[in-house]
């Protein structure tokens, strides 16, 4: 089983201990000393567990943060009811990561909040942060405290996420933090429903009725060789016939800029998706190459 450690002094001397240990026993070329950070908030599913397996594979210490930082929830959100099960989370990490840092509210916030806070820019009011005023501030303040904490050499993501992975990435090389960043596929039910902390919040019917996401993010990528506003219609149309989703946004995304494309757009891009399925709000994306 990893060790759960919650304070941020204990989790500093676990870190530097077992780079030490690290340094003293591996062979010289190995990456033995290397430290992956794998942030995440929690009820852990397979998604989850894929990023850890990734950050497994780069060789080194694993570090597995549980956090559900309420910076970046606004008021209304799901923070009270958003699921936690530690002990489940760490039984599903048994020899996956090597430490969990799981620390409380009062740990990372001892004055309650932070007043501090890393502003994400102006990428940051688009999309989820058009839904979620303040959101990107919140979670690449957590992001950055976590980097701070637990010095990783490599961080992992899941692309799932796709505006976050960008504004973590911008934030790394703005601020010149020494952390490499590592990016994992989504990974998908077999009908290709994105795999996610919120979809536990569905029922039967809004479980069928979100696959719409996926579907429509497909059949807009099969329309790419017709450009982006043919991607848009297509997938549009296919979020149109399915009631029970309410979308919130649809667009296709510059990956280097995050700002829609224009219609004569070549090469790659992103199409982004959010709707509300009842009073869950979910999010996809796909990458499209534009001939
Ligand atoms: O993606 C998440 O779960 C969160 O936004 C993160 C990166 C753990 C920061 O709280």
């Amino acid at each position: 089983m990893p060790e759960v450690v919650t304070t941020i002094a204990a989790l500093r001397k676990r870190v530097a201990a077992a780079r030490e240990f690290a340094r003293r026993e591996g062979s010289s070329d190995a990456p033995v000393s290397r430290v992956v950070l794998v942030p995440t908030m929690g009820a852990l599913h397979d998604g989850h567990l894929q990023l850890v397996r990734q950050a497994r594979d780069l060789g080194g210490i694993v570090v597995v943060s549980i956090f559900v930082n309420p910076l970046q929830f606004g008021p209304g959100e799901d923070l009270e009811r958003y699921p936690r099960g530690l002990d489940s989370d760490v039984q599903r990490l048994e020899g996956l990561a090597d430490i969990v840092f799981a620390p409380a509210v009062d740990e990372m916030y001892p004055a309650g909040s932070a007043e501090t806070r890393v502003s994400a820019g102006a990428v940051a009011g688009l999309y989820e942060g058009a839904s979620r005023p303040g959101h990107f501030d919140g979670m690449l303040t957590v992001v950055a405290k976590l980097f701070h904490i637990v010095a990783p050499d490599v961080a992992v993501f899941g692309q799932k996420d796709a505006q976050q992975v960008h504004l973590v990435g911008r934030m790394v090389r703005d601020l010149d933090l020494p952390v490499t960043i590592a990016v994992v596929d989504t990974v998908r039910e077999s009908d290709g429903l994105a795999l996610s902390s919120r979809n536990q919040y569905l029922d039967q019917t809004g479980r069928a009725a979100a696959v719409a996401l996926s579907r429509a993010l497909r059949a807009g990528s099969a329309k790419a060789e017709s450009g982006p506003d043919a991607v848009l219609e297509a997938a549009g149309a296919v979020v149109a016939a399915e009631p029970a989703v309410k979308l919130d946004y649809l667009v296709v995304v510059d990956p280097e800029t995050f700002l829609p494309v224009g219609v004569g757009h070549h090469g790659p891009a992103i199409a982004l998706i959010a709707a509300r399925v009842g009073s869950t709000r979910l999010i996809d994306n796909e990458r499209i190459s534009f001939p």
